[in-house]
């Protein structure tokens, strides 16, 4: 079962400088990853699909007025053909990335490509591969149409939870508001539903983390993917007057680990941006809780113009299984590894387990 913890003790952790306090948190979340939800790591094959984007957030280098980067939108049967290289090489299940996409006839595109890509997937065995999009903000029967052509989880971040950050760093037509419209639709979807922020935003402060957190709880996600931000140099946000008033590593870190004690058994990725940031970020993050890693199926070449902020890292199988097993962890092959919190909430028994981890209690 989830972990109560109150505000202050939250912030206390938040604007500590004690390593040992820290330590102790990051302690107490792998722990109670490893009784709740063992030492699998899932994986999601990452397609970076399109980096075309309608929208003009302040902090990404896919804004749609970044005119230094060369665009593009990967065919339906390179897309396929990636997929089948999930299959091939036991990963259950793949994510399927872009910018917001452009319109009804991208989506009718989009869902195309998933009913091909489920079809293709039972030809390897019984189980569909599992399918995540991240795809913006759609409409409430766009998301249907995808919901029902095979993606049954959807990660929409929220970027910050507090409504004033938010406009900050977005233009004017992208509202909170909508983007609490689209998180609602999603779920009345009935999908996995996924989101997260970003740390170490420049004018962000450890009572807004908190927040996140509080607004992760009163969500009830299924999904959490948070990550450090990271200074893109062609973006409004490069030029921000703000201070930056968490440390963007420490933070996540111990954003993570208290999400994973708060949240309980939700799915939680070790971002990109977090093995970006620092070159041990795989394993801090597997440490603080983190239980899905993404591998890049995105094409070589496609690589560097999906290019989100500064010094995006990209690692190959072998490494990334090889840190996995040093930290201690093993890659779930052949697993989909839907969120257990998904079918907990629901009252489901979930297919790939017997029984949830209930009773543990942390070392708190
Ligand atoms: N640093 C870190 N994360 C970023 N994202 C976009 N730009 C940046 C950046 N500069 C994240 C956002 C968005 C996702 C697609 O990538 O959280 O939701």
């Amino acid at each position: 079962m989830p972990v109560k913890l109150d505000d202050g003790s939250i912030l206390e952790y938040f604007d500590s400088h004690d390593p040992q306090l820290t330590s102790i948190l990051l302690q107490a979340a792998e722990e109670y990853r490893l009784e709740a939800l063992g030492n699998e790591v899932y994986m999601r094959g990452l397609i970076e699909f399109s980096n075309n984007c309608t929208r003009n957030c302040f902090y990404c280098g896919l804004r749609r007025d970044n005119q230094g980067l060369h665009r593009y939108v990967l065919d339906s049967a390179s897309i396929l053909e990636l997929a089948e290289t999930a299959c091939q090489e036991g990963l259950q299940s793949i994510a399927l990335q872009s910018g917001d996409l452009d319109g009804e006839r991208a989506v009718l595109r989009l869902a195309d490509t998933l009913r091909r890509i489920t079809e293709m997937s039972l030809r390897y065995g019984d189980t569909a591969l599992g399918i995540t999009l991240s795809a913006g903000e759609l409409s409430y029967e766009q998301y249907r149409l995808l919901r029902n052509a095979g993606a049954e989880r959807y990660l929409l971040r929220i970027e910050s939870s507090n409504p004033e950050l938010f406009r900050s760093i977005h233009p004017p037509d992208q509202s909170y508001e909508r983007r609490l419209e689209c998180l609602a639709a999603l779920k009345d979807n009935g999908y996995q539903l996924g989101t997260g922020v970003m740390v170490g935003l420049p004018g962000q402060g450890s009572e807004d983390l908190l927040a996140d957190l509080r607004f992760f709880e009163r969500w009830e996600i299924d999904m959490l993917g948070l990550g450090p931000y990271i200074v893109h140099p062609e973006t409004p946000l490069a030029r921000s007057r703000r201070p930056v008033q968490v440390p963007p590593l420490d933070s996540t870190l111990k954003m993570m680990a208290l999400a994973r004690l708060i949240l309980g058994d939700v799915n939680m990725v070790c971002s990109t941006a977090l093995q970006s940031l620092d070159a041990r970020g795989l394993q801090l993050g597997l440490k603080a809780g983190a239980n899905v890693v993404m591998p890049v199926l995105t094409p070589e070449e496609r690589r560097r113009d999906y290019f989100l902020y500064a010094d995006k890292r990209y690692k190959g199988m072998d490494v990334i299984r090889s840190e996995v097993e040093e930290a201690g962890y093993r890659l779930a092959y052949w697993k989909l590894g839907n969120s257990r919190h998904y079918y907990r909430v629901r009252g489901i028994p979930h297919p790939e387990f017997a029984a949830a981890g209930a009773g543990v209690s942390p070392g708190l």
